[in-house]
């Protein structure tokens, strides 16, 4: 199939509406990373997702709304925490687990008895949705395994001849995915984000957990409590090793390894004093930028050939937790302590 690349206009809405109503597979923008479109309610049509992702079936999808009105019948009993949350933060950058409702298709929940429901910000992804009529299906728009998307050009990078249209929307805003927060059970954010652990108990009344698989990898035989931490994510061809320490011992391991295919995933202000080649994915002192920057950067690293990249070690708090977790799947939780 052949791939078009449209800018946004109301025409591309209108085109990736119809295409949606067909049962067909749309890439949109949104302010966290592109997502890879379908409708919810389909099951034929999120098939198509998977297929266009080599996604494994058992890895469940976020479905996105455009309006709480959308909640009806995708999920059953919202509790009054989904609402407080949605009052706070939506639309926006997160994500929350509820019980599942009857209209959804099985194929969404990966034979769960939840759903993942967000209501992104992002003003084409909410007019696509509003225009197809129906909540939408979304992973991220990349090949399972490969980083997110943040741009179109990393999509078509994925997608060219997989799905028929994608629209460009520029460069993602946030750069990470959405907070996934699961509220059946004990509130525990399951995949951190631009929203915080502390934000959220901060509308919840109460401290929110953290997974211990967001830093840690599972136990062998350990059930995870989202079926996407199993899988290494976020990563390029090259090998990336996290590199833990300051910014003086991180500067000193990485010149005394400097070798061909040698590279720094670093930050802007370690460029002048690295004697290796090196992409910056953000400033040191802020997260926001390393969130934004990750994930080009790491598209990056192999367009240029890298063969093993140094990254430097991001602040572990706030949105530094979301930058944290991709970097340490993406290293296959390789970490150096210097
Ligand atoms: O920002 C985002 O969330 C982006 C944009 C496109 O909205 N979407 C995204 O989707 O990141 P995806 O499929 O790449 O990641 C969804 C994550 C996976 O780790 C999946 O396992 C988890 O959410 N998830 C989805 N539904 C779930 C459920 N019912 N229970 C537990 N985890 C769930
Ligand atoms: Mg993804």
């Amino acid at each position: 199939m052949d791939t078009a690349v449209c800018p946004v206009s109301e025409a591309a809405v209108q085109r990736a509406a119809a295409l949606l109503k067909a049962g067909q597979v749309v890439a949109i923008p949104t302010e966290t990373v592109y997502g890879l479109a379908a409708s919810a309610y389909s099951g034929a049509a999120v098939r198509r997702i998977f297929e266009a992702k080599g996604r494994p079936q058992d890895n469940p999808l976020i479905a996105h709304i455009a309006g709480l009105d959308m909640l009806r019948g995708l999920a059953a009993g919202v509790p009054r925490a989904a609402y407080a949350l949605a009052e706070a933060f939506w639309p926006g950058p997160l994500t929350v687990i509820l019980p599942r409702g009857p209209l959804v298709a099985d194929e969404v929940c990966a034979g769960l008895g939840t759903v993942g429901v967000r209501m992104p910000a992002h003003p084409v992804a909410r007019d696509v949705i509003r225009e197809s009529g129906v909540p939408l299906a979304a992973p991220s728009a990349n090949l399972s395994g490969s980083p997110s998307p943040t741009t179109a050009a990393h999509v078509l990078a994925d997608m060219d001849g997989r799905v028929s249209l994608i629209i460009d929307g520029g460069q993602s805003a946030v750069g990470v995915e959405s907070t996934v927060v699961s509220l059946v059970g004990r509130p525990t954010v399951l995949r951190p984000g631009y929203v915080t652990p502390a934000q959220l108990g901060e509308v919840l009344g109460a401290p929110v957990g953290v997974a211990g698989a967001v830093t840690a990898p599972l136990a062998a035989g350990q059930k995870p409590e989202s079926p996407g931490m199993k899988y290494r994510h976020y990563a390029p061809r090259a090998a990336i090793l996290l590199v833990h320490g300051g910014q003086k011992a991180y500067i000193e391991y990485v010149n005394a390894h400097a070798a061909p295919g040698v590279w720094a995933l670093c930050f802007a202000e370690d460029v002048p004093a690295l004697q290796v080649p090196c992409v910056p994915y953000g400033g040191a002192n802020n997260p926001q930028s390393q969130a934004a920057g990750l994930f080009v950067a790491l598209r990056k690293l192999d367009e240029l050939g890298a063969k093993t990249a140094y990254a430097a070690m991001p602040q572990t708090g706030g949105v530094g937790l979301a930058v944290y977790n991709r970097l340490l799947r993406a290293a296959a939780f390789r970490v150096i302590e210097v």
